[in-house]
Parts: C-alpha cells; structure tokens; sequence
C-alpha cells in the first residue's frame, strides 16, 4: 500500500516537516504586527485546521506561506526551499509547482471557463490539453458541477465559483494545499462532499493541507487544529 494511503497521525508525526516558519514577524505599515514571532510545524501529510477570530492574521499567515507576501523578520521554509527569500521568478515557480492555493475570493481568471481555470495550473506545468482536459474535468464531476464547466466565473454562483477553485488548487497534486475558508460559501451538503474531496485527496497524494476555517465541525475532521490569536499560534 502506498504510503499516503495508510497515513495516520502517528506516521505523520514521524515524518520530515513540510512547512517551518521561524519567528515570522509581519505588520503593514506603522501599526502593531499582524503576526509577531510566529514559530510553526506542519509535518508532510498533515492536514491542520487554523482557526481564530476575524482579523487576527490568518489570510496574512497563508498569503506568506505562499510567497504572495513577505515577511518583515523570520524565515520560511517549504519542503526545504526558503521562500521568503526567493527571486520573484523562483517565487512564482514555487506557487506554480509546490502550492494549491483556495483563496477567500477565489480569484478565478474571468475570461476563462470553469473548466480552462481548473486547467490552469497543469497547462502551466506543460501537462498536454487532454490530459489537463480531463483532471480537472473529473474534479468539477467530484464536486458536482461538471454542467457548469462551460461557464464562466462572471455566471457562477459563489458556491460554483468555491468549487472551481477548489478543482484548481488540487488538479496538478501539489506537495502543499492553503486553502482559506474552502468551504464558506457552501451549503452543508455540498461543503460537506467539497471537504471529503479535499481530505481525501490530501491524504490519498501525502499532501499537506493548511486550512482556514470558522467551522468547528470542519475544523474536527482535520489531524490537528490550531488557534491564530493576538498572543500568537496555539494548539486547539
Ligand atoms: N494589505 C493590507 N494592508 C493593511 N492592512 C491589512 C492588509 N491586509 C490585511 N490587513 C489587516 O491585517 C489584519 C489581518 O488581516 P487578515 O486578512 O489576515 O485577517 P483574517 O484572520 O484572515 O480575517 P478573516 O477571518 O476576516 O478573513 C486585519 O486587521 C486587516 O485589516
Ligand atoms: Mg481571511
């Protein structure tokens, strides 16, 4: 059986780090830090939940993580790269290769289909058409909008917009998924089949998966949880 598939909490512990943020300081302009002497651990594989109040830094922690900001102090390590000291052309392979990222507001390509959008990140890897084609295809079909690929974002709904995202950010298998508030605009029935899909996939593939989320029920379905707050990251 391959690894990934038997993976528990007790192999993950045992496992090289994916992601290392030592004391990472970040605030925008004059005011207090965002995020002060942040130390974190995600070991590969592990699926965390962050959870904390609005505001208190959390899209600002994964922006970071995924090289889209920079920190003012501290270091950030993925999978042994040092993001936050990348050349803008290594940071943008970085994203292209390593990373699937769900942001809060999608951003979907809006000249594109929903489809092209959750084809993107294989084009971007050379991956050929048909193949592309059909990945992603089979994520729109997993999460239940295989009819909407020929629309574009422009006529999707939030929750349909949600999903090509989510579709997005895993086709091309990263090594690490930052997802924020993947589900948010889902009703429970639909978030509930888009968060299997995107457990499942993580653990299936060994990918680590840092997800924000408001939900403590979803927040419970993840290996472990943590907290953001003004005095910095703790164990939930
Ligand atoms: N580009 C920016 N310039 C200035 N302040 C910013 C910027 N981005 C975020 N902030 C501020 O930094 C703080 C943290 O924002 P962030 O978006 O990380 O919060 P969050 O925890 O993701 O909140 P939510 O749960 O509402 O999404 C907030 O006070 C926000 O107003
Ligand atoms: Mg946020």
């Amino acid at each position: 059986m391959p690894e990934e598939i038997s993976a528990t909490p007790a192999s993950i512990a045992a496992r090289a780090p994916a992601v290392t943020l030592t004391q990472v300081t970040r605030h925008y302009a004059a005011e207090r830090p965002v995020i002060k002497d942040l130390d974190l651990l995600l070991r590969r594989g592990e699926r965390v939940a962050l959870q904390g109040e609005s505001g208190v830094g959390k899209s600002t922690l994964l922006n970071l993580i995924a090289g889209l900001d920079v920190p003012d102090a501290g270091t950030i390590d993925v999978a042994g790269v040092r993001v936050d000291t990348l050349s803008d052309a290594a940071r943008v392979r970085y994203r292209r290769e390593t990373l699937g990222f769900v942001f809060q507001a999608f951003h979907l390509l809006p000249h594109l289909t929903a489809l092209q959008n959750a084809m993107v990140p294989l084009m971007l890897s050379g991956t050929g058409e048909r193949l592309a084609r059909e990945r992603a295809l089979a994520l729109l079909a997993q999460l239940g909008i295989a009819q909407r690929a020929d629309a574009r974002p422009g006529e999707l709904s939030g929750g349909e917009q949600q999903r090509v995202a989510l579709a997005r950010a895993l086709v091309h298998r990263p090594a690490l998924v930052l997802a924020d508030e993947p589900t948010g605009n889902l009703d429970p029935a639909t978030a509930r089949l888009a968060l299997g899909l995107l457990l499942d996939q993580c653990a299936r593939q060994g990918t680590t998966l840092l997800m924000v989320t408001h939900s403590p029920e979803t927040a419970a379905l993840a290996d472990r949880r943590l907290v953001l707050t003004q005095r910095g990251l703790a164990e939930g």
